[in-house]
């Protein structure tokens, strides 16, 4: 694999759907400086302006699930086996009957295209042309038939109610979309707890006030590069994809969530037999959640506790990977929160995981550098999966398994 730098947009060479071709910005010199996903947070928060970024980088209450997901890690160790021939590594996996080129993707953000122009879409593009998957938020600024048409590898994430009426209508429209695979999330019952928010005056609509167009005035590059450049050519964004079509800056609009406190697992198997696509569950985090997910007839679930921006305190994915693994039989287990390193991705697939998502970094990377910035921070975390391969002594993913880990903390023998 050629060593990292940031790509020239004439090397974006896969070939695409015309809706892909269009030219990226040149990319930005910022990028030379973005050595690892971590790189890109500091970066971004001297671009976009502080209730947006908040509300990007933020977790729920006392952020402890957020500090969980990240040093979770610390706690395994790689017992490397050496002199092993890796010299064909590939990072290849096969994923409901698609071959991805790396084993992760990205993580569905709501809101990105408030903090990076066009988000949804640069996200979308940059995945397709890596061929890896991108999840888009039901939260998003952009129609959800638009961006499967410039991401042909895009699968949809939902926010339901628990409300048939809704379901069959959202279900309908992302099959018409031509999307193969849904996700719906089920840690969502109701708003978290984000006090941040409420400290930073963010709101979904942004609610226009001095304080926020302050906070837009003194991130100038995000003023003009995205927000004006926004309305200009665009348009107000939208929500799109869920509930009432509320713009994006408005003083009275209300996003209408809906009873989601009643979605029940009656609702999945309704979802079962009306999607024909693959269908996902995301935010699973016990075990017999798990098995009836797998009786239900579920394609996958995603472990995951939402970056930690949902119930503060909720367990940190990697923890009960395992014993979610024991009962998933041939269901598809994936993992996301506070995945940041090459190393993190093989830990999580030696406990049992298939795949893996990162969101934050990505959403960085398209605010600060459009689709070369998050191809940059895609190439750096595959090749840190390659480095690492490599040093563990394996040549294939499926041979990362749970003997080439120890407890960090442990002495063996
Ligand atoms: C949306 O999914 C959010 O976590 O804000």
């Amino acid at each position: 694999m050629p060593a990292t730098t940031p790509e020239s947009p004439d090397a974006l060479s896969t070939p695409a759907p015309a809706a892909m071709r269009q030219p990226d910005r040149a990319p930005p010199r910022i990028l030379r400086r973005m050595l690892a996903l971590d790189d890109f947070e500091d970066a971004a928060r001297r671009y976009i302006p502080r209730p947006i970024f908040g509300y990007v980088s933020g977790g729920a209450e006392t952020n402890a699930s957020m500090r969980q997901n990240r040093d979770v890690w610390d706690e395994l160790a790689f017992v490397p086996k050496a002199l092993v021939d890796s010299s064909r590594r590939t990072q290849k996996t096969t994923l409901f009957g698609h071959t991805y080129d790396a084993p992760f993707g990205i993580a569905p953000m709501g809101g990105t295209a408030m903090a990076a122009y066009q988000g949804d879409l640069v996200l979308a593009r940059a995945a397709a042309q890596a061929n890896v998957p991108m999840i888009l938020s039901g939260a998003s600024l952009t129609p959800l038939e638009q961006v499967r048409q410039h991401g042909p590898t895009a699968w949809f994430q939902a926010y339901l109610p628990g409300d048939t009426a809704t379901i069959t209508a959202l279900v309908d429209r992302v099959a018409r979309a031509g999307y193969d695979t849904l996700v719906l999330t089920v840690d969502v019952q109701v708003a978290a707890n984000r006090e941040n928010n409420v400290r930073s005056g963010f709101n979904t609509p942004l609610r226009p006030s001095l304080r926020l167009a302050w906070d837009g005035l003194i991130r100038p590059r995000w003023l003009l590069g995205m927000f004006a450049r926004t309305l200009l050519l665009h348009g107000m964004p939208h929500f799109e994809n869920m509930g009432p079509r509320v713009p994006l800056l408005s003083r009275t609009g209300e996003r209408g969530r809906g009873n989601r406190d009643e979605l029940s697992w009656h609702h999945v198997e309704l979802m079962r037999r009306l999607w024909k696509g693959r269908l996902v569950l995301k935010g699973v985090l016990d075990k017999n959640d798990a098995r009836i997910a797998r009786d239900s007839g579920v394609d996958g679930i995603i472990v995951s506790n939402h970056g930690g921006r949902q119930l503060d305190g909720a367990v940190a994915p990697l923890r009960v990977l395992p014993g979610i693994v024991s009962q998933a039989g041939d269901m598809t287990v994936m993992l996301d929160s506070g995945v940041r390193r090459g190393t993190d991705v093989l830990k999580a697939l030696a406990l049992g995981a298939h795949f893996v998502f990162v969101g934050r970094p990505f959403l960085y990377a398209a605010a600060l550098g459009g689709v070369p910035g998050v191809r940059h921070a895609i190439r750096l975390l595959s090749e840190e999966i390659d480095r690492d391969m490599a040093l563990v002594g394996i040549a294939r993913l499926a041979d990362m398994r749970r003997h080439l880990l120890m407890n960090a903390n442990s002495f063996d023998g």
